[in-house]
């Protein structure tokens, strides 16, 4: 006897009728996205279990300014390489249906933790980069950004042309600020919003953490979309426990019947959908 079983992230999820509603009539919306947003992408992302990046490679040894000084050409080659897949890897539903919010909204802003460019290549305009990008590339001394560079052929990073110092991703890493005018934009974004879509994050790393909160503190409803539960699920308005390439589309087409987007299911009137009540 064959026995079957039901992946619930990948069933359709209603989506709640007072959610879609404070969409659709939101004058300004925020949404705060993390890696899983780009999961559906091929991109990994960094602490789920056994496919995470954090599970496979030390964070201390290639996400940190004492491991580039450490083994520069290593960190090096691993942001490189990372450049390459994410170059392949294509923009998903979920980007997709953020760029339709940013298109039928009066004030949107997207602040994503993600450093893989697929929400500018999805068509995402109002885009703050907490984290940095990992397509730029900046002088490890002067933190000038620098566009023309030749790959190393020996055991050393490229050179900056002007310093001759080590060049780096332009990421941020583990002990380092986040670009200050990045953080005041999402600050003010999250302290101003009516809504705050928080799209596949773990929530785990500070300050990016903290906005969702901020937001809630400043009277905005909050909604968290994400298949697994986070620190943020007892604190948000409501979960939408499912992938983003589906729940937002879902989101969408709620707030906004026959708009022609992705296909995604209709609405309920339940309050929180795919188990997340709250
Ligand atoms: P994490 O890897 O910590 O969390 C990814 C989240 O996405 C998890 O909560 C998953 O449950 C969820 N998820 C997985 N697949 C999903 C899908 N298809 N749709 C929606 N959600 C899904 O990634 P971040 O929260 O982005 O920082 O991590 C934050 C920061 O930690 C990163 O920016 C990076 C990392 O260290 C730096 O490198 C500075």
């Amino acid at each position: 006897m064959t026995r079957e079983t039901t992946d619930p992230a990948s069933t359709p999820i209603p989506i709640p009728r007072e959610l879609a509603a404070a969409l659709s009539s939101a004058r300004r919306v925020v949404a705060l996205t993390g890696a899983g947003v780009s999961a559906e992408s091929g991109v990994p992302t960094f602490r789920d279990a056994l496919t995470g990046l954090w599970a496979r490679f030390d964070p201390l040894e290639l996400a940190t300014p004492s491991a580039f000084a450490r083994h520069p050409k290593l960190v090096w080659d691993w942001y490189a390489a990372r450049r390459e897949a994410v170059r392949a890897a294509r923009p998903n539903a979920g980007h997709r249906a953020l760029v339709e919010i940013e298109r039928r909204t009066p004030s949107f802003l997207l602040a994503t933790q993600n450093v893989d460019g697929l929400h500018a290549r999805a068509g995402s305009r109002s885009l703050v980069e907490l984290h940095g990008s990992l397509a730029r590339v900046r002088c490890s001394r002067e933190g000038r950004i620098v566009d023309r560079f030749d790959e190393p052929q020996d055991d050393e990073p490229p050179r900056c042309p002007h310093c001759g110092a080590f060049l780096r991703p332009d990421v941020v890493w583990f002990e380092e600020p986040l670009p200050a005018d990045a953080l005041a934009r999402a600050e003010d974004g999250a302290r101003r919003c009516d809504l705050m879509i928080v799209a596949g994050t773990s929530a785990e790393v500070y300050p990016a953490a903290a906005l969702p909160r901020q937001a809630k503190a400043a009277g905005a409803m909050v909604v968290e979309v994400n298949p697994h539960e986070t620190p943020l699920s007892a604190v948000v308005d409501i979960v939408l426990r499912q992938r983003s390439g589906i729940a937002l589309p879902a989101l969408v087409a709620a707030a906004w019947p026959g708009h022609g987007g992705d296909p995604a299911p209709g609405v309920s009137s339940a309050r929180a959908a795919g188990g997340g009540a709250k």
